[in-house]
């Protein structure tokens, strides 16, 4: 939650970070603003609201210099104002702040003792006077810096300038993302490498407890005691065009629309035919180690845990071992029986969130191999496992998580089958046999997306409700899950997502003609009874939705609608039902008029617990 961006080099700071914060106001749009040193004085302007509300403050064109910070904020302390808006000033100091200070409030008592004066409700505002406290007694902005993160408990990402350096942004991370970047004669900050790619490739992806000074020409990163740390740049492939809507009314439905080739991107390279094997050279886990592997662990939140969810049905199936999976705040808090030779798998879409970061420490404290799916590259989750599958989404922008779903699936997918082949319980035949289903799945999305015009009927028909139920049996029940969370994080209506067999059990007393219910009905063992099920809600007068393969015709007398997937082994489901139920949230949503790519309270990066 909350993007910070900063810029120092020859142009007008102002346009560069606000375009900058364009590309982060997914991670938080409640208010923001920037600070640009104008003249040795530093200028601060704030708005409440979107990013659109701060532009029109500074459409003037007032504000000139060629260094400053910015923010756009996600409110953890203090409502949405412009007091508590970022940045935050402290005599000649002004800093941003992505994180959560937990200790502000005893150091609160001591800044005021000392005479501080706070204006705003925030966290942050201890670090700015702290900062200032500090100055006082420091050389520099950098070792005032220095002696303010020895004192400071929580996570963040800080940048702060000082009137007295004109030419120096300091930032510092520990425990949330920052990326610093060189460009011509100037250098970029950010926290992801969305706002640097129209500037530059080569960036460095801070580690926790560094410093870095950025100057137009160089950047500096030391440790807390002032020694310079070397940080290999990473050259980032990502093009600037996957991070803007591409012809697309929002990003939501441009990732919606991305998945066939984030399918191809996450397969490619990673297996041989020949062999029927997946290779995934990231993995860092030996083929010993994973053949003794007697239990996996899945932790992950969000759609991501819903991710999990498929992957324990799928590795069940596949290779017989037994899988936990587990919400990160809850794996975290819960004792888990870890053993030294379990796997523990984290997935994230950011590689960011904090109790799915927390859960991977955990398991490794206990001896568990960490490997992480994670779309990010350089993530704090991707560096802190012991192996990795990178999802290869590209940036995910719209709040909302669609295309990362479908990445971690096929990860998972390939794991399976890396493990299936080590194991012999695959045999070359088999992998292959599992690589053409693979390989069909981009030609099935496609297929799906081509009949968006049915979905938007549904859509239409539906979009008025206040509640839906969800169903869905083996492994689409995730898939029910995933369903209900997406229509109800977009659209703002009432959605459960249930084990079709468990529907009985409580949820039929709300069925009644006023609710939808959308029934995952693929040609598969447990297809009967799902349709036992879909008639009960039926008797009920309930409207019913099912989803099924292509060629069933007997649901077509009795749903209001029947959508068609085309045919796929069950596993391989999953993903093409969650496309299409992709498909129907956003439409419903766009329908109420909704701002999907940015929906109420919701965060892209859920960086603190
Ligand atoms: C839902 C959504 C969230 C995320 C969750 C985990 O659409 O986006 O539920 O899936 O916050 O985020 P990552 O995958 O970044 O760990």
């Amino acid at each position: 939650m909350c993007g910070i961006i900063g810029y120092v080099g020859q142009e007008q700071a102002s346009s560069i970070l606000v375009d900058g914060l364009k590309r982060l106001e997914y991670r938080g749009y409640d208010s923001s603003g920037i600070a640009v040193l104008q003249r040795g004085h530093v200028e601060v302007r704030r708005s409440v609201g979107k990013l659109a509300n701060l532009e029109q403050t500074l459409s003037g064109g007032d504000l000139q210099g060629t260094m400053g910070i910015g923010h756009t904020r996600w409110a953890t302390h203090g409502k949405p104002s412009e007091q508590n808006a970022h940045p935050h000033r402290s005599g000649n100091i002004v800093i941003v702040h992505n994180g959560i200070i937990e200790n502000y409030l005893s150091l609160k008592v001591h800044l005021q003792q000392e005479g501080f004066q706070f204006e705003s409700e925030t966290d942050t505002e201890v670090v700015s006077h702290l900062l200032a406290s500090y100055m006082k007694q420091s050389q520099s902005l950098s070792e005032a810096f220095r002696s303010v993160v020895r004192e400071l408990q929580g996570s963040y990402a800080l940048a702060g300038i000082c009137e007295d350096e004109p030419h120096a942004i300091v930032t510092v991370r520990s425990g949330c993302p920052l990326v610093v970047g060189q460009g011509e004669k100037a250098s970029y900050l950010a926290s992801d490498v969305t706002p640097l790619l129209t500037h530059t490739r080569d960036m460095i992806f801070l580690e926790d407890g560094d410093i870095a000074v950025l100057t137009p020409g160089d950047i500096t990163v030391m440790a807390v005691d002032g020694h310079r740390v070397k940080r290999k740049p990473t050259t980032v492939d990502w093009s600037a065009d996957a991070a803007e809507k591409g012809g697309f009314p929002n990003f939501m439905l441009k990732e919606i629309h991305e998945q066939p080739q984030v399918i191809l991107d996450t397969l490619r390279g990673r297996y041989s035919y020949d062999s029927g094997e997946a290779d995934l050279p990231d993995l860092s886990i030996t083929s010993e180690e994973l053949s003794n592997t007697k239990r996996i662990w899945i932790v992950a939140c969000g759609t991501s845990w819903h991710s999990g969810l498929v992957g324990k049905y799928l590795i069940e199936e596949m290779l017989r071992t037994p899988v936990q999976v587990d919400i990160g705040s809850e794996f975290r808090y819960r004792e888990p029986m870890i053993q030294p030779d379990d796997l523990f798998i984290a997935i994230s879409q950011s590689g960011e969130t904090a109790d799915t970061l927390a859960a991977a420490h955990e398991a490794k404290r206990l001896g568990a191999r960490v490997l992480s799916i994670v779309n990010v590259v350089g993530s704090s989750l991707a560096r802190d496992s012991d192996g990795v599958i990178y999802t290869r989404c590209g940036p995910e922008v719209s709040v909302a998580s669609t295309k990362a779903f479908t990445g971690q699936v096929v990860a998972l997918y390939l794991l399976a089958l890396h493990i299936g082949r080590i194991r012999q319980q695959l045999m070359a035949d088999d992998g292959r046999w599992w690589l053409d289903q693979f390989r069909a799945l981009p030609g099935q999305v496609e297929h799906i997306l081509r009949q968006e015009a049915e979905i938007i009927s549904m859509a239409k028909r539906f979009y008025t409700k206040s509640n839906f139920l969800y169903l869905g049996r083996g492994i689409n029940y995730p898939i029910a899950l995933e369903g209900a969370l997406k229509l109800k994080e977009i659209s703002y209506i009432h959605a459960e997502g249930y084990a079709a067999g468990e529907m009985k059990h409580g949820p039929i007393a709300l069925v009644d003609e006023e609710m939808p219910v959308v029934v995952l009905a693929p040609r598969h063992r447990l297809y009967e009874k799902t349709v036992s099920n879909l008639m009960e809600v039926k008797a009920r007068n309930a409207p019913v939705i099912a989803f099924v393969s292509e060629g069933e015709r007997e649901l077509g007398g009795i749903a209001d609608f029947v959508f068609s997937i085309p045919h796929s082994h069950p596993l391989m489901s999953p993903i093409l039902f969650t496309v299409a139920l992709q498909l129907l949230a956003y439409h419903i949503a766009t329908l109420r008029e909704v701002d999907v790519d940015r929906p109420r309270n919701l965060a892209k990066s859920v960086t603190v617990e």
